[in-house]
């Protein structure tokens, strides 16, 4: 009969002082569990974060499987004007779960710059820009212009119709550059229309863009950690009972949400995979033939609604572009001395209008709009800078002076003084 050995206690004893000193070798040399300790289990966070502050733990997340997916995609597809359309076209049809993997790529690729734009927003209406968090805004807006050519360049390999045609107009809006524009595009594309070796950098540009996202996001979260988290009241905690450990409370809080998001995906991914894809884009690129409506992906909507409400196309380029640009200068162009919207409320009414402003020149963007609508998206696009040249550093003076709590303890709303 076998008999069921049990470790003596001694064994136990050893083991334990064998794990201690391997884990004390390791510290010893980089002090990682430490550091572990110390910016993830201890952490204190401040202890009144709503929903809004758990957006970058899913944006970590899905980066992730956004790499992941991309990883095994790239093993399949074929980075040449000849072979892309197809080798896609395979992937969806005879790689194993070829087509999971895209959907999933595709589907998190909406999701990611969903949870940007709601992480962005959520910096300007907390004020989470302000002094002393000026590093952690710009290393975030260097991130949202990565993500936003890794998704452009992302959105030309399939080498579909749209593809073609979306890499054409971008070479467009560039060669309207006075003097350099016509060269500078034609070196960027390596000629004058799209052809192979702008799909070949696109490929290139997409897959290394990727990895770089990973080591800014690592600065991003350095940067935040200095400074630590600010929250929806705007001021900072003084005392230890004003804040929690992030292990367990927002690692818990943090989960529900990456869960629900991620379930947001699966939902994408399975039943409605072409709900935010141009159909278009399933005909192979065809130079001779433009299609009827060229619209970019709803992300990128407003910013080309821009180029088309202006008739001079350098001009359009550039209210365009700086539309985007313009958020590095809000930590200066922003006077108030409050951080929080919830205390400002004639800045909160602007980010409101902005926010419309911002989908009306969506449409604009989708539609091709003409007539008394064209009329609407330049209001729009003339609210647009107006609320970030004229209301942001000016709105101060004209508000309501409110009494701001003094610690996060307190459960006002802001009363008025
Ligand atoms: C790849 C994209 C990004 C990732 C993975 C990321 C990740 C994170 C994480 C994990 C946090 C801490 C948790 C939180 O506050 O939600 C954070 C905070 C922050 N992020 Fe990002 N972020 C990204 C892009 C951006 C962008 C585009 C901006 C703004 C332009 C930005 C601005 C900020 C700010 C200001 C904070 C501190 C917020 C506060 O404490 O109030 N991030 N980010």
């Amino acid at each position: 009969m076998s008999q069921t050995s049990k470790p003596c206690p001694d064994q136990d004893k050893q083991k334990k002082i064998n794990k201690k000193t391997i884990s004390q070798w390791i510290e010893e040399r980089l002090p990682v569990f430490s550091m572990i300790q110390r910016e993830y289990i201890r952490f204190p966070m401040p202890r009144n974060l709503n929903i809004w502050w758990t957006f970058g733990a899913v944006l970590t997340v899905v980066l992730v499987l956004m790499l992941a997916t991309g990883i095994f995609l790239a093993m399949s597809y074929t980075p040449s004007a000849e072979g892309a359309f197809a080798s896609i076209e395979m992937i969806e049809r005879r790689v194993p779960s070829g087509w999971l993997l895209r959907s999933l790529h595709m589907a998190g690729s909406n999701l990611f710059l969903a949870f940007l734009y709601l992480h962005i927003f959520r910096g300007l209406y907390y004020g989470s820009y302000k002094n002393p968090r000026e590093l952690v805004w710009f290393s975030g807006l260097f991130l949202m212009l990565m993500v936003m050519m890794t998704a452009f360049a992302g959105y030309i390999l399939p080498w579909g119709q749209m593809s073609y045609w979306a890499a054409n107009v971008v070479i467009q809006a560039i060669s309207s550059i006075p003097w350099i524009g016509e060269g500078l595009a034609h070196w960027l594309m390596g000629g004058s229309s799209p052809n192979d070796l702008t799909l070949h950098r696109y490929f290139v540009l997409h897959f290394v863009m990727a990895f770089l996202i990973i080591g800014v996001v690592f600065i991003h979260v350095v940067c935040l950690h200095f400074v630590k988290s600010n929250n929806p009241k705007g001021i900072e905690p003084k005392t230890k009972e004003e804040t929690l450990p992030f292990y367990p409370y927002y690692v818990a809080k943090d989960a529900v949400v990456i869960v629900v998001s991620l379930l947001l995906l699966i939902l994408l991914a399975f039943l409605f995979p072409d709900l935010l894809t141009n159909s278009e884009n399933y005909t192979p690129a065809n130079p001779l033939e433009t299609p009827a409506n060229i619209a970019p992906e709803w992300y990128f909507l407003p910013f080309y609604g821009i180029l088309q409400l202006i008739p001079f196309k350098f001009l359009g380029l550039v209210l365009s572009a700086g539309s985007l640009l313009i958020l590095f200068a809000v930590p200066w162009l922003d006077r108030s001395s409050i951080k929080s919207a919830t205390y400002r409320p004639l800045y909160r009414l602007s980010l409101f209008i902005l926010l419309i402003a911002f989908v009306i020149l969506g449409i604009v963007g989708k539609y091709h709009t003409h007539g008394g609508l064209i009329w609407l998206g330049r209001l729009a696009l003339l609210y647009y800078y107006l609320h970030f040249l004229m209301i942001l550093p000016f709105s101060h003076r004209f508000e309501l002076k409110r009494t701001l709590p003094v610690s996060l303890l307190d459960d006002d709303k802001g009363a008025k003084s």
